[in-house]
């Protein structure tokens, strides 16, 4: 990825389905001096997303895509992001599948977090699926968006020990305090 070129931060959009924390801790990040990136775009595919809260405190622009259709949905987002001039997307706990066409125009431009340590547990349930099979450990992935599923080349990743009396909830919040430290440190290391 092009270094910074002075002060100017990347043109960022954050692409949301629900709770919003990993939106609410970018909003953070990329408000301080040292962040490589601004955020001036999120896009939810639900209206009642509780993530969009945090976008209304810093009024950042907002869009609700419903991706009923993908084709159509995608050709106005693409639009949008042309338009608001966004470099770069974050998806945060984003849970549609982009298409190959989309993903093509924004190529290696488009990052995830994923709460496993890919290449394993890709997809939904994660938490549920690693308990169910008396894993030591788990994790959370930041990786490139490829057209396969949670496949794209991952650019940091933190492992963590999971304790006998982890349960899904305790587990995906000790997870996620791992997320909310991984993507920023991710990004950081793509534009540093
Ligand atoms: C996070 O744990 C994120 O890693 C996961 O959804 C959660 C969203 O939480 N993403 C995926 O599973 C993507 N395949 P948040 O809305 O509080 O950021």
């Amino acid at each position: 990825m092009k270094k910074l070129i002075g002060l100017d931060k990347v043109k960022t959009a954050v692409f949301i389905s629900g709770t919003g924390s990993n939106l609410k801790n970018l909003i953070k990040f990329s408000l301080k001096k040292n962040s490589p990136i601004s955020i001036n775009l999120v896009i939810s595919n639900k209206k009642n997303a509780k993530g969009l809260k945090y976008v209304n405190q810093k009024k950042i622009e907002k869009k609700i895509i419903n991706f009923i259709k993908t084709k159509e949905s995608e050709k106005k987002i693409l639009n949008l992001l042309i338009k608001k001039k966004i470099a770069f997307i974050c998806l945060a706990g984003f849970m549609k599948i982009l298409s190959n066409n989309f993903l093509k125009r924004f190529n290696g431009k488009v990052i995830n977090i994923h709460p496993s340590l890919l290449p394993k547990y890709k997809g939904l349930n994660t938490h549920k699926r690693v308990l169910k099979n008396n894993e030591k450990f788990s994790g959370c992935t930041v990786h490139y968006v490829a057209a396969r599923l949670d496949a794209g080349k991952i650019i940091l990743q933190k492992k963590i020990k999971i304790a006998k009396t982890d349960k899904e909830n305790t587990l995906k919040n000790k997870i996620l305090r791992e997320e909310h430290k991984l993507y920023p440190k991710a990004i950081k290391k793509i534009f540093n």
